[in-house]
């Protein structure tokens, strides 16, 4: 059985063809990242113009073509409108050129499942940490079986306020990755630290580190914007680690690439000798692969698939997402 995932809810552009739980192919296409950050209209444009190139690629990675796909996955959300858009309607076209069945993906779903699949985990905890978000979710079973946030930001994504500071502190996209290379080598400096529960603020942090640029060395604020945020997430997660009583931790997301939270992440599990996994960079960052995964467990648990049923939602909340496998 094989499946196209199609991926389109921000920046990337992605297709991936997954065969009996097996990836293979995982193609994507990044919008380029300049100072003037993401303009949705902008980025939609570049989906279309790329979406046929990048799906193409799929195909010829896997050494198959449309008719040896027994369905289509896309994302329904969450993501920017005018971007999920051009995936669904992309996937919507295929789909019926075919006839076959068609499967609306929860991009967060997506993002875990395949570190869950790399790692051959049964049942984590797991850091979401993306631009848009950060949430600490693990499955529970009412009222129906869902993956249920048990912590999350109450404002921006990690991601987010990362690219933000980097943003108007001067420095050069990709800003994330910016903030980690000039933090190596920085000291600290006391910042904000906010923690209610599982979950946490980072607005708070962003401002105060803002305020700094100019008054101190720019290394030494990303260091300490970066192991403060990194804490925050790592209380969290530990403090719903003891609450969930779960024997695994995974981590997931773009901001899942920084070796930094890794590690302390790595700390937390070996601290209560639990397992942690991670994905290879091309995982985190989003693809088509975890989007077709998905979709191959929706049609092989006998999820209904009606074309008519297939849009986007922009703010599909992860524990509305009826999760139908093990
Ligand atoms: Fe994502």
């Amino acid at each position: 059985m094989a499946v196209l995932g199609i991926e389109s809810s921000a920046h990337t552009f992605g297709a991936g063809i997954v065969e009996d739980g097996s990836v293979k192919a995982n193609e994507m296409l990044m919008f380029p990242i300049t100072d003037k950050g993401i303009i949705p209209a902008r980025v939609s444009e570049f989906h279309v113009k790329n979406a046929k190139r990048v799906i193409e690629s799929a195909f010829e990675k896997a050494g198959m073509a449309l008719q040896d796909i027994d369905a289509i996955g896309y994302t329904k959300g969450p993501g920017l409108g005018p971007c999920l858009n051009i995936g669904c309607i992309a996937a919507k076209t295929l789909a019926l050129s075919r006839g076959i069945g068609i499967f609306p993906v929860n991009h967060a779903v997506a993002h875990i499942e395949i570190v869950k699949k790399l790692n051959s985990f049964a049942d984590p905890l797991t850091l979401y940490v993306s631009g848009g978000n950060s949430q600490i979710i693990a499955i529970d079973e009412k009222p129906f079986r869902h993956y249920r946030p048990y912590g999350e930001t109450f404002d921006i994504g990690i991601g987010n306020m990362l690219d933000s500071f980097a943003r108007k502190a001067g420095l050069k996209p990709a800003w994330g990755s910016t903030v980690a290379k000039i933090a190596l080598n920085g000291s600290y400096i006391q910042m904000p630290y906010t923690v209610k529960g599982m979950d946490f603020t980072f607005t708070g942090l962003l401002t105060n580190a803002l305020k700094l640029v100019g008054k101190a060395r720019v290394g030494d604020i990303a260091y300490s914007l970066q192991e403060t945020s990194f804490s925050m997430l790592c209380e969290a997660t530990e403090r719903a680690l003891m609450l969930t009583g779960k024997g695994e931790l995974s981590v997931c997301g773009g901001v899942a690439q920084s070796s930094r939270l890794r590690e302390m992440l790595g700390s937390v599990a070996k601290e209560h000798s639990i397992k942690f996994g991670f994905a290879p960079n091309e995982y985190n960052a989003d693809n088509g692969a975890m989007i077709a995964l998905v979709a191959e467990k929706m049609m092989r648990t006998g999820r209904a698939s009606a074309i008519r049923d297939c849009g986007i939602n922009q703010r599909y909340r992860i524990e509305d997402f009826v999760v139908t496998w093990e």
